[in-house]
């Protein structure tokens, strides 16, 4: 691995740095996706999982494990876990926004059907409890069932902010929190404590997931926007579609003329779209600047997160760490 690959990829440096690490996350996935009573368990979930996704949350639980010191086993069961959990609301989450496309692929709402993506859901949301029992921590236990139950406050506080143009930042960004960064932060601070960091350490891991997860989440938001399909896996202009307000509509929508207002009640309010209409959002998104100014926002939030894992000991996982914060905000994917 040559210094430009750490410097230009962090994530990819880091997941070289945790390979083994992330073989044996891998291994225990694979083992846990199955089921011999359901055959439609397996095919959904090795449909999800078989098309990769970059395996971000759990690289993050391993890495705040090993730059807190820790040398036993049970870091590789929580990465394990927070990854099914993050699969799980993936597979929800298709559901709920009536999407086509993830990770390149049709989604499994698509390709089986709602009910199956539920259910299969819900299996791996339990196979995840399973796992973090096997680690024997009641804080771990404690802090990622708090991260599941915020994860659905958030998708459900979604459904009824996201239509709604009184929505603000302070909104999307509670939502925003709940449903992508309460996740991370549970990531990070759940390596911290199995390895039994001081809570100083512990909260600046937290903090660190916590900025890293609104950064990402801004980013995703942009990329629904101004992303490439080929690239993200997911298609251009669903937020929109789906009539889901996200930063850079927030951000025009205050800015908004009466007719402009007029045009947000009608497409995103009523959802009474058109086909030029994704194209004149944009167009307002370009008047006011909005797309620029949320990825400053994101930017914002990425330099949090790396003040916040700047606490911790010198140490060259925490330097990736600090890189994955650039990372997540200039990602194409
Ligand atoms: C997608 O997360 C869900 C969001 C929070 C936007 P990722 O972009 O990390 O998904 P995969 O695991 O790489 O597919
Ligand atoms: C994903 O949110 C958040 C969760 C999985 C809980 P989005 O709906 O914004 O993300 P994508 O675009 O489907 O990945
Ligand atoms: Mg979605
Ligand atoms: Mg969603």
């Amino acid at each position: 691995m040559g210094l430009d690959t750490a410097v230009s990829k962090p994530h990819e440096a880091l997941a070289a740095l945790l390979s083994e690490d992330m073989g044996a996350v891998n291994a225990l996935i694979e083992d846990r996706m199955a089921s011999e009573h359901a055959p439609r368990i397996p095919e959904v979930t090795a449909h999800l999982v078989g098309a990769g996704g970059k395996r971000l949350r759990p690289m993050l639980t391993l890495a705040a494990a090993r730059l807190c010191g820790y040398t036993g086993p049970y870091h590789v069961h929580l990465a394990a876990t927070v990854e099914f959990i993050h699969t799980a609301t993936l597979l929800h989450d298709d559901v709920v926004d009536e999407s086509a496309q993830r990770r390149g692929r049709p989604t499994a709402n698509l390709l089986w059907d709602n009910k199956s993506s539920v259910l299969v859901g819900d299996y791996l949301f339990s196979r995840s409890f399973q796992l973090m029992t096997e680690t024997g921590n009641l804080d771990v236990l404690r802090i990622l069932s708090n991260a599941s139950a915020t994860i659905a406050e958030g998708e459900v506080l979604q459904l009824t902010a996201a239509t709604d143009l009184r929505t603000d930042e302070a909104i999307y960004l509670q939502v925003v929190r709940g449903k992508t960064a309460a996740l991370f932060s549970a990531a990070t601070e759940v390596g911290g404590v199995i390895a039994g960091a001081d809570a100083a350490h512990i909260q600046a891991l937290f903090d660190y997931g916590d900025a890293l997860g609104i950064a990402f989440q801004i980013a995703d938001d942009l990329l629904d926007y101004q992303g490439d399909s080929a690239q993200t896996g997911k298609n251009v202009g669903d937020d929109f579609r789906e009539r889901k307000l996200t930063l850079p509509v927030i951000k025009a929508v205050a800015q908004a003329t009466a007719e402009e207002r007029d045009f947000w009640v009608r497409t995103i309010e009523k959802g009474r779209q058109e086909d030029a209409d994704l194209d004149h959002a944009l167009a307002l998104m370009d008047k006011y600047g909005t797309l620029s100014a949320t990825r400053q926002d994101a930017l914002a939030w990425a330099e949090k997160a790396k003040a916040s894992i700047g606490q911790l000991p010198d140490h060259d996982i925490r330097d990736l760490l600090i890189g994955i914060a650039d990372y997540v905000v200039s990602r194409l994917n």
